[in-house]
């Protein structure tokens, strides 16, 4: 028997080393790392320069408080907003990120209402599962929080009609990964922004899967001309040691006075000194530019098995975050078998969709190999 709730689909190969773009389960069997943990291991597993952060900060101090002035969060905040004019709150995961988004846009602009959209998922307590536009991840959870409305992604004119004086915010993916790997489209996603503009309504922007370089821009809504008044992002920010922010703009902080808000663990000195150096490594333009030119290598290629076998519908997605369209779950799940047998993890998203989630700092040559097992798995 097993001592854990059931609450995960185990597979039943234990990751137990992992080294750049390969981990080992507790056979010693070597697989090439197509998942990063989705998408969080982002500098690949045992990095040098992530371990040497880790190792200085864990023979400092580790964890200080929120009670006392943070130099290492100061730190990891300004380089987050890159110049513009944020403030930042640090916490512990994505779910957390998102619950301190909805409470500051309530808080903030003194509205209820958040506009989210079918098919995102911004995680899985109470707050963040309200906004996620998934009925089958809230049935048996009800009553879940009042206020959410779920409209079409990629459409206007449902949110036109939604966006009323009472709307706090609009709350979005810029690629909805969970839901299937499906980005939005660029006019669609300036003109939320403009509307929202109008109504005084705010817009968060959910980077938590899609930041810290992940789609070839270090926020994926750089590629848009947006600027969200609210942004969230965890999963890759430490390479793997528990963090989440959620970045507003500095005129909502004082929605956020003392007492408001907080957190034991969030902005812990171990997470920050390791944060701080995953954002200097990703955030350069050279390495965000290898992660566009290999993410267009591996769509390309992956594009040409539309038209080579008839299991492949389509192939979305941007940088290294990558959707494979199968044409059923039933084939999603004997690919991910396959892709595993050939030594392969991928993920799925959505019921049919192949998610590829390499780490950023994959060589070409691990990609080249990955792609031979994946053409090889699905033909
Ligand atoms: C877009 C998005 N938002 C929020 C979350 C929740 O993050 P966490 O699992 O860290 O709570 C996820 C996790 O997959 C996500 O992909």
């Amino acid at each position: 028997m097993s001592y854990l709730f059931p609450n995960y689909a185990r597979d039943t190969i234990d990751l137990i080393d992992g080294a750049g773009s390969y981990v080992y389960d507790q056979n010693q069997t070597r697989y090439l790392d197509f998942t990063s943990g989705i998408g969080v291991s982002n500098l690949g597993h045992k990095n040098p320069k992530v371990l040497q952060a880790l190792a200085e900060q864990t023979n400092k101090i580790w964890h200080s408080s929120n009670l006392y002035a943070n130099k290492l969060q100061e730190q990891v905040a300004q380089k987050l907003t890159m110049g513009k004019d944020y403030a930042t709150f640090f916490c512990n995961s994505g779910t957390e990120a998102n619950e301190a988004a909805i409470k500051l846009a309530r808080k903030a602009t003194g509205r209820q209402k958040i506009l989210t959209f079918k098919q995102s998922f911004h995680g899985r307590t109470y707050g963040a599962l309200s906004a996620t536009g998934q009925p089958a991840l809230q049935a048996g959870f009800y009553p879940i929080v009042a206020g959410f409305d779920y409209l079409p992604y990629n459409q206007l004119v449902p949110l036109k009609e939604k966006l009323t004086d009472d709307v706090a915010a609009v709350m979005l993916e810029v690629i909805q990964g969970e839901g299937g790997i499906i980005p939005a489209e660029k006019k669609w996603l300036q003109a939320v922004e403009k509307l929202c503009k109008e109504n005084n309504s705010l817009l968060i922007i959910d980077e938590i899967q899609t930041g810290v370089g992940r789609t070839g821009t270090f926020f994926a809504f750089e590629a848009y001309q947006v600027e969200p008044d609210i942004i969230t992002t965890a999963k890759a920010l430490a390479n793997g040691i528990p963090v989440g922010a959620m970045l507003g703009k500095v005129e909502l902080a004082k929605a956020f006075g003392p007492g408001s808000h907080g957190t034991t663990f969030g902005g812990n000195n171990l997470a920050m000194r390791v944060a701080e150096t995953v954002i200097t490594e990703i955030n350069q333009p050279t390495f965000l530019s290898a992660v566009v030119a290999k993410g267009n290598f591996l769509k390309q290629e992956l594009s040409q098995l539309i038209d080579q076998s008839d299991k492949v519908c389509a192939v979305r997605g941007a940088g290294l975050m990558i959707g494979v369209e199968l044409d059923s779950p039933e084939t999603l799940y004997t690919v991910i078998q396959g892709l595993k047998n050939q030594q392969l993890l991928a993920l799925k998203a959505g019921k049919k969709v192949l998610r590829l989630l390499p780490p950023l700092t994959i060589s070409q040559q691990e990609l080249e190999q990955g792609l031979k097992i994946i053409r090889q798995v699905i033909q």
